[in-house]
């Protein structure tokens, strides 16, 4: 009779770990785009007529080809490190890489900068074309939500090598071309450069939008429900982005995972601390044009640590500036404020400000459902 049930759960179990990994593969495709899903002549026309305009960067912004430093061999065992963290220590010192796609005047000319109240800064690497396409459709497209004025930008490094890179590229230049709200660097995308497009990013906004009075820093699979952020940051009493914000969910008492089969594995040669100071999770956060501009000016002397949300928080650290938390930012995606409380009820993300991680069919139909004058909810989730 045990050692039947014992067969059973077994079974079970290997079942239920079968479909987990299905799910895993399942959401996690290498690749959106199936290898016929341009018709490459085509496209190598139309980006022969926009290339001109759309790819060639302004001379004066390029800077020199940075060198790895061999130093980094110096550390004790490198040789035990992984090519990830090897490569990281060559290359930790770069900190500007050439534009390739630039937006001058997104947030105005400096004579007549833009009136921007809440600037979406979305990191989405060059693939994600299809999260791009409906955040554009979403919470990201730009408008004017109680008055107040809402610009979109997209942050990309490169991606692939040979023609796969050049494809991707081309992507990235039409859309551009299109919807005037990528800018792209050339780096490398990886998860150990995410830092490095922050700062590039931080460093791009100080010279080009430092008149956006907020901001949202986010992934491209999150829900974010961008008009209750203009919402709240009108209802707070300095709500022209001149004082310091920084608000998400709150990460505290974290410190460096020694696990090295950890995707996050950061081992002592790349940090020796025990802890890190409080921060907020990366799926989404907003913080304050000021805060902004305090964030860039410290990060010319903090180390860069491969861990962009980490990062920050340190940053504000070193500024001894605080996060706060947000009870509607659920970086997790697991916290729900109550067992009884449904993640996908409309009800539920009418109250939120951002909360990950959603497929792009997904995002599009809760935009939706959330705009929906038909459901009425009664009691507030979320306060
Ligand atoms: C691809 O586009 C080109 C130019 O528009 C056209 O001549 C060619 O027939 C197309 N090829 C396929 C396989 O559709
Ligand atoms: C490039 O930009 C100039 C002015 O900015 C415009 O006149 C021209 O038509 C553009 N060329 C292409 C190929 O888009
Ligand atoms: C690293 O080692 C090289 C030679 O092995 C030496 O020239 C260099 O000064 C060392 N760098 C540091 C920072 O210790
Ligand atoms: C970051 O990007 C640079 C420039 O492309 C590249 O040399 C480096 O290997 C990348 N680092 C990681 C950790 O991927
Ligand atoms: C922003 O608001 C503060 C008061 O909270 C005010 O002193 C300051 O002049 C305002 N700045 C701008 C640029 O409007």
């Amino acid at each position: 009779m045990l050692r039947k049930y014992g067969v059973k759960n077994i079974i079970a179990t290997v079942t239920l770990l079968g479909i987990l990994l299905i799910v895993i593969f399942y959401t996690e495709p290498e690749s959106a785009f199936p290898d016929d899903y341009f018709n490459t002549t085509s496209l190598l026309e139309t980006y022969a007529l926009t290339e001109k305009n759309a790819t060639t960067p302004e001379p004066e912004t390029q800077p020199p080809k940075c060198e790895p430093n061999m130093n980094a061999e110096n550390v004790s065992n490198f040789g035990s490190l992984s090519n990830q963290i090897q490569d990281f220590l060559y290359y930790r010192h770069c900190r500007s890489f050439p534009i390739i796609l630039d937006l001058p005047h997104k947030c105005g000319r400096p004579d007549k900068p833009k009136d921007i109240f809440l600037l979406l800064v979305i990191k989405s690497p060059p693939n994600n074309f299809e999260h791009r396409e409906v955040l554009r459709k979403t919470w990201a497209k730009e408008r004017s939500h109680n008055g107040k004025k809402i610009q979109t930008i997209f942050i990309s490094g490169t991606d692939g090598y040979g023609y796969d890179k050049e494809r991707l590229n081309k992507l990235l230049a039409l859309e551009h071309k299109q919807h005037g709200d990528i800018l792209q660097w050339n780096f490398k995308e990886s998860l150990f450069n995410l830092t490095l497009k922050q700062i590039l990013f931080l460093e791009w906004m100080n010279r080009r939008c430092p008149h956006a009075c907020f901001l949202l820093n986010g992934d491209d699979d999150v829900f974010a429900h961008t008009d209750n952020m203009v919402e709240y940051l009108q209802s707070l009493e300095d709500n022209n982005g001149t004082k310091h914000l920084f608000t998400g969910q709150v990460i505290e008492n974290a410190g460096p995972i020694r696990w090295p089969q950890s995707k996050y594995f950061v081992p002592l040669q790349v940090y020796d601390g025990n802890s890190y100071p409080a921060y907020c999770g990366g799926a989404g956060y907003l913080m304050s044009g000021y805060t902004a501009s305090v964030i860039y000016e410290k990060s010319k002397s903090v180390e860069i640590l491969p861990i962009d949300d980490v990062y920050m928080g340190m940053c504000l650290d070193a500024a001894k500036l605080k996060p706060t938390t947000h009870m509607g930012v659920s970086t997790l995606g697991w916290y729900i404020p109550s067992r009884t409380v449904d993640k996908y009820h409309p009800c539920f993300l009418k109250e939120v400000l951002v909360i990950h991680k959603f497929s792009p069919a997904s995002l599009y139909i809760l935009w939706h459902e959330v705009h929906n004058p038909k459901i009425k909810c009664g009691t507030q989730l979320l306060k």
